[in-house]
């Protein structure tokens, strides 16, 4: 190629495209300023030399000379709307790229002429944004299959107390004896089940309804590391290593039972039977926003200091596919799993706005630990109120919930006991009955979520009505914030068997 004269050979390294001349050969025979500093060489040090030369990828080395050659036999232009090229660093840059013949008098193209634009900056904000959607999308079908699950769960609550109590008064009726009553122990054992199974769904949904305790992890992990050691395999060794001193935290000490009794269930299924250990420890750590990018809960909380529980195993280990997953509701690999177990752990460590870390290779066994944020050190719940002795006239209960199956058993079983029930169709028929007969009752039975009127609403309307009512709060969901602001005289998670109900109910009248 004969010289460019200086003018426009300035003009041409001014330009911030990238722009080469190539030979048949692949050698570079021409290039401006740009091209050269892509290479970190100058345009005299270049020319001459391939692409293999400089020591590009040489997957792409030979992508690029098609490229050249197609353009240079069949004359047309070429666009690239995507072109790759990592350089002897290993340095990775995106490229879009035209490519036209440069042709002779005699008709044959000898040289191949390239403009190629860094879109590296694009491509990477575009690759953000599409992960950002991603993770939304991600969130929203959470959300969605949250939503799902509470509601479903909330319904088989009720059902479910009407199997349980109906179960348990059919087995009074017929005494221990009877040959039906094996039978019927089976229907109580699948409905307990059944109401574990709701307990997994609702902690899943993370509703934020978490009673707030001041919680020792250590004293959680001790105290179910004993109990688990019986359920896992025999030949899985148990480990804890508690840290001393742990901070505490406000949590809801059931919820974070079953979270680290979910880790250690998973932890032994990865065992699967074989020799293995399960190392369960605590401790406190200060997180980086670095360190939280891996969250798995995707709810980014802030920086700082928290406290964890990790539970570590030799098992089997998970894929990076198993690992993106894991954490989706009804998502199992394993033959008799619901995919639930770690569904709720999710939910539950959303809800103390904690962070889950996962480390994991196949055939390298697992970490997963729970982060929960160390609070300041919560003032030391008030002692509940002295509460005044009520004369107790009569066993009178009022029993107020929206569910005709839910009124039913609750009254079938207290009858059975001596107890005098009145049942109230929601919460505004509650009221009214309460208004007109409240010295009737000695104490009250509320179902925390109603349509409508909701528990929180009635007991304040029951109390303006007289100061020193007593109520025992019923629920499907977790215990809910508003509601715990009133203090209540027991708590009753549905679904219930009749001993618990019983034994809340003479509680409450002691
Ligand atoms: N410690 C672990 N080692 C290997 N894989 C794991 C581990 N923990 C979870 N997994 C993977 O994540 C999946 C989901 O776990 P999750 O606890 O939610 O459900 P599950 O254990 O399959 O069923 P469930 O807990 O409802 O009985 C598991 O099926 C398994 O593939
Ligand atoms: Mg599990």
């Amino acid at each position: 190629m004969e010289a460019i004269g200086g003018y426009l050979r300035q003009l041409i390294d001014l330009n911030p495209h990238f722009i080469f001349v190539k030979d048949r050969q692949g050698r570079y025979t021409f290039v401006n300023a740009a091209c050269a500093h892509l290479f970190n060489t100058t345009p005299d040090q270049l020319v001459g030399k391939t692409d293999a030369d400089v020591g590009l990828n040489p997957e792409e080395v030979a992508s690029f000379r098609r490229d050249d050659l197609e353009v240079m036999e069949t004359l047309r232009e070429k666009l690239i709307p995507l072109e790759v090229i990592t350089n002897a660093n290993g340095e990775v840059r995106y490229l879009q790229t035209i490519k036209r013949a440069v042709v002779d008098a005699d008709g044959v193209a000898r040289f191949v002429l390239g403009i190629a634009t860094d879109i590296t900056a694009q491509k990477k904000a575009e690759d953000a944004r599409r992960a950002l959607e991603a993770q939304m999308l991600h969130v929203q079908k959470l959300d969605s299959l949250g939503l799902l699950a509470g509601g479903i769960a909330h319904d088989f609550n009720n059902l479910l107390v009407g199997v349980l109590t109906n179960a348990d008064v059919a087995l009074r009726k017929l005494g221990a004896g009877s040959p039906a009553a094996g039978s019927i122990e089976q229907i109580r054992v699948a409905a307990m089940r059944a109401a574990e199974l709701c307990h997994q769904m609702l902690a899943y949904t993370g509703r934020g309804d978490v009673t707030v305790e001041v919680v020792d992890l250590d004293d959680i992990v001790r105290e179910l590391a004993q109990l688990m050691r019986a359920s896992v395999h025999k030949s899985a060794l148990v480990r804890t290593e508690l840290a001393a001193r742990l901070p505490r935290i406000a949590g809801d000490p059931t919820q974070l039972r079953q979270v680290v009794m979910n880790l250690i269930t998973n932890a032994s299924d990865a065992l699967g039977g074989l020799p293995g250990s399960i190392a369960v420890s605590t401790g406190v750590r200060e997180l980086t926003a670095e360190d939280l990018e891996g969250d798995c809960t995707k709810q980014r909380p802030p920086p700082g200091r928290y406290a964890h529980v990790e539970v570590t195993d030799t098992g089997c280990g998970m894929s990076p596919e198993t690992i993106a997953r894991m954490f989706d509701p009804f998502f199992t690999t394993k033959i008799s799993g619901r995919g639930l177990g770690l569904a709720a752990v999710l939910g539950i460590v959303r809800s103390h706005r904690g962070a889950i870390l996962v480390r994991s290779a196949p055939g390298k066994g697992t970490t997963c630990g729970v982060h929960l944020p160390v609070s300041e050190p919560l003032a030391a719940a008030a002692p509940a109120a002295a509460a005044v002795p009520v004369p107790v006239r009569d066993r009178a209960i009022l029993v107020i919930d929206d569910e005709p199956i839910v009124l039913g058993a609750v009254r079938e079983i207290l009858e059975l006991e001596g107890y005098a029930v009145t049942t109230a169709h929601g919460g505004h028929e509650g009221i009214e009955l309460y208004r007109r007969r409240a010295t009737d009752f000695a104490g009250v039975l509320l179902d925390v979520t109603m349509p409508g009127l909701g528990g929180a609403e009635v007991v304040r309307e029951l109390r303006m009505i007289r100061p020193d009512v007593r109520v025992i709060l019923m629920s499907g969901y977790e215990r809910t914030r508003p509601v715990l602001d009133e203090p209540a005289h027991g708590f009753l998670q549905k679904p219930f068997r009749s001993e618990d109900l019983l034994h809340a109910v003479a509680k409450l009248l002691a």
